[in-house]
């Protein structure tokens, strides 16, 4: 693959105590990409998200947004860099209504913004999720799959160029998986990198480019779906586990 690079892990580590929770993770996410994340239950995929948007600094390696050198940078900076992230629990302001919760991010991600700019934003951003009939409610009577689309608005408002989501299709059915699929492609269709992390064997077949594996903290394989699924230290990662390889 060609093109400009957004994110450039080279060899990331970070353990806990005496656990290497992410050791030496290198790869490259190119514009305009979807990429998967993908691995066992503890591979250490969240931990990897965690030192992407700068929750946790790396025990070692290197991690450039854009060109720049954000390995030792707050979430804030990467956040303003163009940096957005969704959580994989969501719960973030349940009394203030969906407007405002997007209101936030779009404060928070653009300084200079007026409440009004950041407003309007908002607004348009509940549109294109899908959420614009639900502006004025409660955050808290979201059902699930509402939840998730105001978390990738508000993820959005902050004006990333690459978006980082923790398995957000996580107790969707599967229509409203189906629907959570068609809102990334949109997102990707509006010029936003999006890397993700999932579970969900046949999203992540539908939905990635590239998907990049890990076990026990270290990147295994990586290539398309049918290279990794094809792959024998995958499928030997996966044999036996709950979700197993599926499709
Ligand atoms: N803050 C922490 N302190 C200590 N150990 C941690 C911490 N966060 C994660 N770990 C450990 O690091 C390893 C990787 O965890 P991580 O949450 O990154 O895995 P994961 O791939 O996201 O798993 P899952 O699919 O279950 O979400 C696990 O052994 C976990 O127990
Ligand atoms: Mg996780």
């Amino acid at each position: 693959m060609t093109g400009q690079v957004v994110l450039r892990a080279d060899g990331l580590s970070k353990s806990f105590g005496g656990l290497q929770a992410v050791q030496n993770v290198t790869f490259d996410h190119y514009d305009g990409e979807i990429l998967a994340v993908i691995g066992p239950n503890g591979a250490g995929k969240t931990t990897l998200l965690n030192l992407l948007s700068g929750v946790y600094r790396p025990s070692s390696g290197r991690l450039e947004l854009l060109g720049q050198d954000v390995t030792h940078s707050p979430m804030e900076h990467r956040c303003h860099a163009g940096l957005g992230r969704a959580f994989q629990v969501v719960r973030p302001f349940p009394e203030m209504t969906v407007h405002e919760n997007v209101t936030v991010g779009a404060l928070f991600g653009q300084p200079g913004t007026s409440l009004p700019q950041a407003r309007e934003r908002a607004y348009d951003l509940l549109e294109r999720t899908g959420l614009a009939d639900q502006a004025a409610r409660a955050a808290h009577e979201l059902t699930l799959l509402q939840d998730k689309r105001m978390e990738i608005a508000r993820a959005l408002a902050t004006g990333p160029r690459v978006l980082l989501l923790d398995e957000v299709m996580a107790g969707l059915r599967p229509g409203e998986a189906a629907e959570a699929v068609e809102l990334i492609r949109g997102v990707r269709a509006d010029g936003v990198s999006v890397l993700f992390i999932e579970h969900i064997m046949p999203v992540v077949r539908d939905l990635a480019d590239r998907v990049v594996v890990m076990d026990q903290g270290q990147v295994i394989a990586h290539g398309t779906y049918r290279e990794v699924t094809a792959h024998p230290q995958v499928v030997a990662a996966y044999l036996g586990t709950e979700e197993g390889l599926g499709a």
